[in-house]
């Protein structure tokens, strides 16, 4: 039985769709079978960044309405040996889509993978809902803005509804020094006010955007400082630690300290 996990925010456009595509091929890279649904009925985007858009036939859609068979709406990414994709409905909105067959089928997938994750239209309407019933753990996402924080605290209550075990974080499009008095001050005053347990923080990076457009997610680019950091919030969820990420230009700095200290103690 696979972990569901739902990706799901306050606000929108604060990152989920990117988020679910990195969580997922990260997972997929180290070894994991994973399934990536889909559940922004209508809205569909997730196809985007996993570059698997010309390679979509059927979608959970036509599963629903009887026109195909679940495994035939599955595409399989080439570049990994366990990453699928569920394609999201064209023609059925989140409101008319039935609760229970959305969650039957996502159990009935489950039975086949180690992660299925959901990618959650945005607001806490019907889809988010739908997308929350079908889960058993959930990632909520949010960026820096005080705004934005407060969504995720909204969101981080209404999950208690549908799954038991305290949802993960993970704080996306952080600017680094150039916050203005709309942005929570640092990460650590974030997770006073959320409390729960911080997988990862992305940054503010115009190659997220680029990767996104390129159909190649981010984190297979290991040059790419959140390339690394999509696999260390991966690495946190598999394993359910919250492990801090310590950037390669940082362990350098410390190591390059320490071989100074050592040479100092040397000549004494
Ligand atoms: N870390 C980042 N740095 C820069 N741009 C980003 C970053 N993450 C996401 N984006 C951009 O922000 C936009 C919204 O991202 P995305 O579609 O993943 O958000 P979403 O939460 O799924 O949106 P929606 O609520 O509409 O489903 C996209 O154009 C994406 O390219
Ligand atoms: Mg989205």
């Amino acid at each position: 039985m696979a972990r569901i996990i739902t990706i799901t925010s306050g606000k929108g456009g604060v990152g989920k769709t990117t988020i679910t595509a990195n969580i997922g091929t990260s997972l997929a890279l180290m070894g994991k079978k994973v399934c990536l649904i889909d559940a922004d009925f209508g809205l569909r985007n997730l196809d985007i960044p996993l570059g698997l858009t010309n390679r979509m036939i059927y979608d959970i859609g036509d599963y629903l309405k009887g026109n195909c068979q679940l495994k035939q709406a599955l595409i399989k990414d080439k570049r990994f040996p366990d990453l699928w994709f569920l394609p999201g409905s064209k023609e059925y909105t989140s409101l008319n889509i039935k609760p229970e067959l959305f969650k039957e089928t996502v159990e009935s997938l489950s039975e086949s993978f180690d992660f299925v994750l959901i990618d959650s239209p945005a607001g806490i309407e019907t889809g988010f809902r739908n997308a929350a019933a079908a889960a058993n753990e959930a990632i909520v996402v949010s960026n820096t803005y005080r705004t934005s924080i407060q969504d995720a605290d909204r969101v981080i209550g209404l999950l208690e509804e549908f799954i038991s075990i305290p949802p993960h974080l993970i704080i996306n499009m952080d600017p680094g020094k150039k916050k203005s008095s709309l942005h929570y001050e640092n990460i650590s005053s974030i997770l006073d006010t959320l409390q729960i347990n911080l997988l990862g923080v992305i940054t503010q990076d115009h190659e997220i955007v680029h990767s996104i457009h390129q159909g190649i997610p981010i984190t297979l680019n290991t040059s790419n400082d959140n390339g690394l950091r999509f696999r260390h919030a991966a690495r946190n969820l598999l394993r359910n630690e919250n492990k801090e990420y310590i950037s390669a230009q940082i362990k350098e700095k410390k190591s390059l300290h320490l071989f100074k200290w050592k040479k100092m103690i040397r000549k004494i």
